[in-house]
């Protein structure tokens, strides 16, 4: 649809917003991040986020500092302290830094095959941000420091679970509003499908799961929203056959190509904010990942809509140490 991807939304006085898919993400432009951002503009970019979920700046010339502050504008962050303390050093300055590259303490590049590399495949199915803590993220920043030669891949992929909600059949919306399924999550359970060798004896059931609804309302555009991630070990209440093939059923439906689009990273300094709660993103992968550093550092902002822990207990645990 040509027309609506070219026809830049006439709501906002301060940012140019340039359509990537006919149903969500866009690149944002007039923006100076080497500014002070007034209210006004925070409040466009925070509406652009709710209406998209997915915006994109390009060579924005952020710090790790105005990185982190830029991010505490969106509400709280979470850090890595849980992850230090149990004994895997950071290598990034601040501890609300989450360390998303390929890249080891030394500089070097990181082995795929070592065992941060293994965890790191979970990161190539399509996933939110957290959904396995007590505490689920509601909205990512992610900004490249330093990326692969072009052509080299490591792109970013994004679907749009609002839009795959809307368009599920009626019987099946029903069946989901009747039962309000609620779904297990756990990141041992998506490292291991990523990575099944590596991980045969480990058994994700041995670890504790974030609860969560299955059919949401994302509550700060009001429209209802499929909460599933490659995370989801089951649903509960459902016989593991029926669990699976109610979850492939909506996962492949949400992640199927009229919902998705590829993000590319075309410079250090470029920023994707994504929203959790009305998203979910993969890493792509490509031949750079033995060979090219791929410095990308993402700040972690805690939800703060009323389903931000699920049915979960409210404690700072953090699962998910590689
Ligand atoms: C993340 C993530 C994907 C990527 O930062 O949470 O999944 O392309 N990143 O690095
Ligand atoms: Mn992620």
């Amino acid at each position: 649809m040509p027309g609506i991807l070219s026809n830049p939304k006439a709501d906002f006085d301060h940012i140019i917003v340039k359509r990537l898919h006919p149903t969500f993400a866009a690149e944002l432009s007039g923006v100076d991040f080497s500014k002070p951002l007034s209210d006004d503009l925070f409040r466009e970019i925070l509406a652009a986020v709710t209406e998209y979920g997915v915006v994109v700046f390009r060579h924005t010339s952020l710090t790790d500092e105005s990185h982190l502050e830029f991010a505490r504008k969106f509400g709280e962050l979470d850090d890595v302290k849980p992850y230090v303390k149990a004994g895997r050093p950071n290598r990034l300055k601040y501890d609300e830094l989450f360390d998303v590259s390929n890249v080891e303490v030394d500089g070097t590049v990181l082995d795929p095959e070592s065992a941060r590399g293994q965890a790191n495949k979970g990161n190539h199915l399509f996933h939110v941000d957290s959904s396995f803590n007590p505490r689920r993220a509601g909205y990512s920043l992610l900004l490249a420091h330093e990326l692969p030669p072009p052509g080299m891949g490591g792109h970013t992929e994004f679907a749009d679970t609002r839009t795959a909600y809307d368009d599920l059949p009626s019987e099946l919306k029903e069946q989901l509003k009747t039962h309000n399924y609620i779904a297990a999550h756990s990141t041992h359970h998506s490292r291991k499908l990523a990575s099944p060798e590596y991980f045969a004896h480990m058994d994700p059931r041995d670890y504790p799961m974030g609860r969560h609804y299955l059919l949401q309302r994302h509550e700060a555009s009001g429209r209802m929203n499929l909460y599933i991630a490659s995370h989801v070990h089951h649903i509960e209440g459902l016989e593991p056959e029926k669990s699976q093939e109610l979850f492939d059923r909506l996962y492949d439906h949400a992640k199927s190509d009229k919902y998705t689009v590829e993000i590319e990273w075309v410079s250090a300094g470029d920023l994707v904010i994504w929203d959790n709660t009305c998203t979910m993103h993969r890493a792509v992968g490509g031949p750079f990942l033995r060979k090219y550093r791929r410095d990308m550092r993402r700040a972690t902002v805690h939800d703060s809509s009323s389903q931000a822990w699920g049915l979960n207990e409210h404690s700072d645990v953090r699962v998910g140490l590689p």
